[in-house]
């Protein structure tokens, strides 16, 4: 037997080797790799029908028969068949194997009414309409019949209706293996099977975390986007009642005239929609991820997202990059120019607005000098945008006072790279964290924050045997999964993180070849650990003993480690030094220059890395290239054309503080709500007042906009061209797929012509012009180019002016002259603002999965409104028992430096005296001003509060829709095909159907 039939359902994603083998298909020899899944051997020469086999990132899931080949004379799945070396004849085109897939689609059909015409899911690619056109269908002999079950409309983003389900099992798949969700199975012992989440309860309400994976490799119409329904087809948006009637009339229709005709009608009409629904290519505008998708969209509607081909993440997404566009088309969007008036604000042309603003601050820098102007960058807009910002800032103000809100987050994570290897970013690939033997996460809740990196990792620790430990204060999902899970005291990490390096060298388990070649400053870093011993990080971090000896050991036998850390590390006084831990453990042990390992702070927003490679930055140009440095600065003048300042700027933290001090006066600032993405929000909105001119360019009337004097209204991605920088350093074009809303204009535009009021002769005609300028002057992106990165192409910076980018770094060196990394020796400090007697808890907050940061795009997206209304703190039961409270409880929580109001969820995710607020809580109003001394992060994770229960009392504060509420996940290592294949009524097509045969009664009667 020369081929190897995979009788069961994979557990493993398919991989396969790499030795070339040449097979015959239908007579012509292909080539092929040994190990490969012939149907994609077969796709590449030809078309066969395929409906349940997706990808490999999904593999073989083998429900539907409709793919069967004849490989030496016997009939099998393709699908579920791996070439080998030697394999015999393969033939599609026989009319055996013909015969075979048309009776696998006939008993489909079974399953799905093809009512094409009057479908939104009738767009040319709906996987069954075009297999029983494939087919050539005419009629059935397995009729239709509905399953006795109701639509499932409870989830407010997508419906199920078990009806159209054919039962091929690709949403369980994605559920199970691609996001690792795990809240869909298919009940194969049912009477009538169906597509069940949690084991059988409705949509709404279950552990679905609404990810849309199951949606998007749904090949019918059977899970559909609700945004869907009755939007794309002509015929789709008449009454439902109405609806049913054509439904029945097609039905009618069927037996007298075939599926001839029918079918013809349905693809007219399909050809039809290509003329109203664009497909646009866009990059996800809100975490670092990079997810990338095309949106569907008829006029200004967004139908869907389609995820595909984007390097990052394929198929996949989380609910905010699936669901969560419905903003752009928000009432609330800015569509003119406000300008303050009479205590509040009115519109104005954009003349007259960018006049004011050119005069003003004209004015003002000609009275009080250019450093007396700041910038802020927005993350979120595109490296464009942020490029034609900081050179304003730089060559029409005249100052290096220009950062973005890295500084709130990520900052301290690019110092300690920059201390150790040299260069600040991922140090490799989304595919590397995957492919690790051991995922150490430290301070980062993945699965919620970065939701699709935590797809791959939970897959690889589901299915490869991936190894992961995970150190927090708070038991989130990935802790749950976690080998290990230990929660260090608050602000402790260093310790336990030096204890591990010095445990390495202590226990010979020190990496000293890869040392002794590579790395600089080892004997005075080892001395430097003398104090870190086990003991002495068990007591400081208040892990027991043998936990930390556990790690360790996993640490020092993993073949490859991958670090992935957040703002769990960065936000404390010590985030650059924790930082700087976590790379000299990767050090110590090796794991840097190899696949599978290296260090990974995750990025918070969609632009976050651009920002910061853009030159947003007091002390950098594009490129991190030092603006105290007389070469490099000199290269900029020439570019530029313009005299530049020869020292750093204010960061944002200074420009605060500068404000304060009469020394900064006046402030542009795009897409950033400051006052609450800052750390003590009273300080900051006082500082604001102080201002004597303030320009905010932003898409909505944030907090921060009440102390504008001139509010600019900005486009979304949506609505504009230009590039983003994901964490892994990976530079993506999106694609304008909406006109600007109103009078707002793409940022880059608003900047250039603010430019040229004040004198500077900008003429760029599209944001490709730009790109070109910022390649012309910066290494890390002097191959890049819109034609290089055109649709889903994409680079991963630095990237060689011949267009030759870098997936890993470091693979031939460190980024220091002497291509050695640095080993930097760090010394413990306790956190500030530890709890005491009168504020008494641990005040912890970051991220949720369904909104984003402060909630100034999500809170504008209905359906996750309706699933996450409203904030809370979390508390945990100890605390809530000391207290006797419960959920829904209101109480202020109060800082030293302010108060707020929120509700009480309790929960075990947080413990003992730690609290948990979401960043939708405005987090900020407790927050301190200390900061981590080398970047001035601020510690928004040191800070204490105390709690005063207030008499009302309200409602749990989650709802019953929420994933949170009582969803009961339901773990398998796939869809279990063979259950169905038990099932008495399964039939393997082509061959002879069994007589079932009645077994005798015990009791020898008939
Ligand atoms: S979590 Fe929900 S949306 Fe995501 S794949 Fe599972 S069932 Fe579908
Ligand atoms: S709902 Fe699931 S099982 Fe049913 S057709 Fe869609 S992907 Fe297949
Ligand atoms: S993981 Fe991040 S980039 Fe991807 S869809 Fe979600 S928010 Fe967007
Ligand atoms: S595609 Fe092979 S069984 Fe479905």
């Amino acid at each position: 037997m020369s081929l190897t039939e995979t009788k069961t359902q994979p557990t493993t994603s398919f991989q396969s080797s790499s030795a070339p083998v040449a097979i015959s298909v239908d007579g012509r020899i292909i080539a092929a790799t040994e190990g490969e899944l012939l149907i994609e051997a077969i796709l590449r020469e030809k078309e066969i029908p395929h409906i349940c086999y997706h990808s490999p990132l999904m593999g073989p899931i083998q429900t539907c028969d409709t793919c069967l080949v004849e490989v030496s004379g016997k009939l099998v799945r393709s699908c579920g068949t791996t070439v080998s070396a030697g394999m015999q004849e393969v033939v599609t085109d026989s009319k055996r194997a013909q015969e075979a897939r048309s009776e696998a689609l006939d008993v489909i059909l079974g399953n799905h009414m093809l009512y094409c015409t009057v479908c939104d899911n009738n767009n040319e690619n709906c996987r069954v309409h075009n297999t029983a056109l494939e087919l050539n269908v005419k009629h059935q002999n397995h009729p239709f019949t509905p399953k006795p079950y109701e639509v499932d409309m409870s989830n407010p983003f997508y419906r199920y209706d078990p009806s159209q389900c054919i039962l091929c099992g690709q949403c369980v798949q994605a559920c199970q293996t691609v996001e690792v969700n795990e809240t869909l199975s298919i009940g194969w012992e049912l009477d009538r099977p169906r597509v069940l989440w949690d084991g059988g309860m409705q949509i709404g309400g279950s552990s679905c975390v609404s990810c849309g994976h199951c949606i998007t490799v749904c090949p019918c119409n059977a899970l559909m986007e609700r945004s869907m329904l009755g939007e794309a087809g002509f015929m789709t948006s008449i009454p439902h009642d109405s609806l049913n009637k054509l439904i029945d009339v097609v039905k009618d229709l069927e037996p007298e005239m075939g599926y001839g005709a029918i079918m013809q009608v349905s693809q007219t009409e399909a050809k039809m929609r290509e003329e109203r629904i664009e497909r646009t290519k866009t990059v996800c505008t809100y975490c670092g991820v990079g997810c990338s998708y095309d949106v569907w969209t008829r006029d200004r509607h967004i139908l869907k997202i389609v995820p595909l081909h984007g390097e990052s993440n394929q198929i996949s997404t989380c609910v905010k990059g699936k669901f969560g566009w419905d903003f752009v088309n928000s009432k609330d969007r800015l569509q003119r120019p406000l300008i303050r008036h009479q205590g509040g604000f009115r519109e104005a042309s954009w003349e007259e607005a960018l006049d004011l603003v050119a005069k003003r601050l004209g004015a003002i820098k000609q009275e009080h000098g250019p450093d007396s102007i700041g910038v802020i960058v927005s993350s979120k807009t595109s490296n464009e945008d942020g490029y034609l910002m900081q050179k304003f800032a730089r060559v029409v103000i005249g100052t290096n006072n220009v950062d973005n809100c890295s500084r709130y987050c990520q900052s301290p994570a690019t110092q300690g790279l920059f201390r150790t290897v040299g260069l600040g970013g991922d140090s490799g690939s989304i595919e590397d964290m995957g492919a690790a033997k051991l995922v150490l996460i430290v301070g980062s809740n993945t699965a919620e924050s970065h939701p699709v990196i935590a797809t791959r990792v939970k897959r690889a620790h589901k299915l490869h045997g991936q190894r992961m430990i995970v150190a927090d204060v708070r038991m989130h999902e990935m802790a749950e999964r976690a080998d290990i899970f230990f929660r260090p005291r608050p602000g402790t990490d260093l310790a336990w993180l030096s204890a591990m390096s010095k445990y390495m060298f202590d226990n010979g388990h020190a990496k000293l070849d890869f040392l002794q070649k590579w790395v600089n400053n080892v004997d005075e870093y080892r001395r430097s650990l003398d104090p870190f011993t086990m003991e002495y990080a068990a007591e400081v971090c208040d892990v027991p003993l043998e936990t930390l000896h556990r790690v360790a050991e996993e640490i020092a036998y993993a073949e490859t480690m991958c670090v992935l850390w957040a703002m769990g590390i960065t936000q404390h006084t010590d985030g650059s030094d924790g930082s700087t831990a976590i790379s000299n453990l990767l050090l110590v042990t090796g794991n840097y220059m190899r696949p599978g390992t290296g260090a990974y702070p995750l990025r918070g927003h969609n632009n976050v890395q651009g920002a910061g490679d853009i030159g947003a930055a007091p002390n950098t140009f594009p490129g991190y290239q030092s603006v105290t440095d007389d070469q490099l600065r000199a290269k900029f003048e020439q570019g530029w054309g313009v005299e530049l300042p020869n020292y750093r700027g204010f960061d944002n933290h200074e420009m605060v503080e500068a404000i304060h001090e009469g020394k900064l006066r006046a402030m542009y600032l795009a897409g950033e709500d400051m006052i609450y993405a800052d750390s003590n929000a009273n300080v900051v909105a006082a500082a604001f007042e102080k201002l004597d001119f303030f320009v905010v360019q932003d898409i909505f009337f944030s907090e921060t906009c009440r102390y504008a004097d001139v509010i600019l209204p900005g486009a979304p991605a949506l609505e504009k061209d230009g590039t983003f920088t994901s964490t892994e350093r990976r530079i993506q074009r999106f694609y304008q797929a909406l006109p600007e809303l109103g009078d707002s204009r793409a940022d880059w535009k608003i900047t250039q012509s603010l430019a040229q009021k004040m004198g500077a002769p900008w003429n760029y005609q599209h944001p490709s012009e730009i790109m070109a300028e910022l390649a012309s002057l910066s290494p890390l992106y002097a191959g890049c180019s819109y034609e290089r990165l055109e649709g889903y192409n994409t680079l991963q910076w630095p990237v060689d002016p011949d267009g030759k980018d870098q997936p890993l770094l470091y693979t031939d060196g460190f980024a220091f002259p002497d291509k050695k990394a640095r080993l930097y020796p760090l010394s413990y400090h306790e956190p500030t603002d530890p709890p005491d007697s009168e504020f008494d808890l641990f005040l912890n907050n970051g991220r949720q999965l369904e909104h984003f940061h402060e909630g100034n795009m999500t809170n504008r997206v209905p359906g996750i409104q309706l699933e996450t209304p409203e904030s809370y703190v979390e508390i945990s039961p100890e605390l809530a028992h000391e207290r006797s409270i419960a959920s829904g409880q209101w109480v202020r929580l109060v800082s030293r430096y302010g108060a707020l109001k929120s509700k009480v969820l309790v929960t075990d995710r947080v413990e003992a005296k730690q609290v948990y607020l979401p960043l939708t809580s405005h987090v900020n109003l407790l927050t301190g001003n200390h900061v981590d001394p080398a970047t001035h992060t601020p510690a928004f994770k040191e800070t204490a509060v105390k709690m005063e229960i207030l008499p009302e009392r309200g409602e749990d504060p989650l709802q019953r829709l929420n994933f949170r509420y009582s969803g009961k996940r339901t773990p398998q290592m796939g869809v279990e095909v063979d259950r169905k294949w038990k099932r008495a009524d399964y039939h393997f097509p082509g061959e002879p159907a069994l007589v079932q045969i009645q077994p005798a009664s015990p009791a020898g009667g008939k």
